[in-house]
């Protein structure tokens, strides 16, 4: 299968299968010395940009070592501050030049929203080949962060995932966090019965719940305290203070870390004994660093899975043909 850009969480559920299965296969080759070697092949010759426009520490490293690790040539823009948008470049010219620079895939996070979705549109109608990734637009979505997730919990939950129903409670910033809006339209291709925990003022916009909201597999809930059962996966997030109000800020991330605390008591009250817990990072003070110690948190495995997941990404977009084996072949 050969991927387009990637933009939304608009993948099928066949699509997003096959797309695991090829990030299975990147993790276990990458296990062994000469799997590693093989894998510097697949993108000889390519250039992918990293242009982060806003902040990042894993999303950012995830591609630049996925793309290393496949032997892509690599640039990495951090700093608009030295770029020639500061003398009024605007954002279609930005993007034309890298693809005139011999771009094959251009890797996008921007503080406003569907600015990758422009990127794309430009460079299909310039007929330029360069492929579009979205490492999260505004608070609208982060698909990637939500395929390499979707990773961990099918290699947490094994043949279980995508067959029986995974009972998942999802908070708490539910309006801002981009990583829920892609989390929620990825869930909604598998069996999922999803529980939604958040202030009033800050629940999911509806045009973000999609499918699940027909099919009645969602509830909605306004305090943790209305929690009375237990979670195959819950699946947390910090306040998204950059969506605030400056004065705002600092007041409301402390009565967000009070009301939507994760800590030991709460995992072993709502967490099943087989279940796990998620978090995209970077955590702000609302988890308590103390359940690092329960083998059910997940974070660690979700950053390291995204590296997998971003190569299986970059070979399936820009190398389809190549043949990645099972180890046992090698
Ligand atoms: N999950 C995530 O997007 O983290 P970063 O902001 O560190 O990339």
């Amino acid at each position: 299968m050969e991927l387009g850009h990637i933009l939304n969480n608009d993948q099928s559920r066949e699509e997003l299968d096959e797309i695991l299965d090829e990030t299975a296969r990147m993790k276990a080759l990458f296990q062994i010395a000469p799997g590693r070697r093989y894998l510097r092949d697949v993108l000889k010759d390519k250039v992918i940009v990293l242009l982060f426009n806003q902040p990042s520490t894993r999303t950012r490293e995830k591609f630049e070592l996925a793309a290393k690790y496949l032997g892509s040539n690599v640039i990495v823009i951090t700093e608009v501050a030295y770029t020639s948008v500061v003398k009024g470049e605007s954002w279609r010219n930005t993007i034309k030049t890298h693809a005139r620079l011999g771009a094959d895939a251009i890797v996008i996070r921007h503080p406003q929203n569907f600015m990758p979705h422009q990127a794309a549109r430009f460079c299909d109608q310039l007929h330029f080949k360069t492929r579009v990734i979205n490492a999260g637009d505004g608070n609208n979505f982060h698909p990637t962060q939500t395929i390499g997730d979707l990773f961990t919990l099918k290699e947490h939950f094994g043949e279980k995932f995508g067959k029986e129903i995974l009972n998942v409670a999802i908070g708490a910033d539910l309006r801002n966090a981009r990583v829920l809006h892609s989390l929620v339209a990825g869930l909604a291709q598998y069996p999922v019965k999803l529980t939604l925990v958040s202030w009033p003022t800050f629940q999911l916009p509806r045009k973000y719940l999609g499918p699940l909201i027909e099919n009645k597999r969602v509830r909605v809930l306004k305090e943790t305290e209305k929690l009375r059962e237990k979670f195959d996966l819950i699946y947390w997030v910090r306040l998204q203070t950059e969506h605030l109000e400056k004065d705002f800020r600092e007041g409301l991330r402390r009565k967000y870390n009070q009301d939507f605390r994760v800590d030991r008591k709460f995992l072993k009250i709502f967490l099943e004994d087989n279940g796990i817990f998620m978090h995209p990072g970077p955590r702000a003070g609302e988890i308590d660093d103390n359940i690092d110690r329960d083998p059910r948190v997940k974070d660690g495995d979700q950053v390291e899975n995204g590296v997998f997941n971003s190569m299986a990404l970059f070979k399936m977009m820009l190398n389809p043909r190549f043949y990645i084996p099972q180890t046992s072949e090698t």
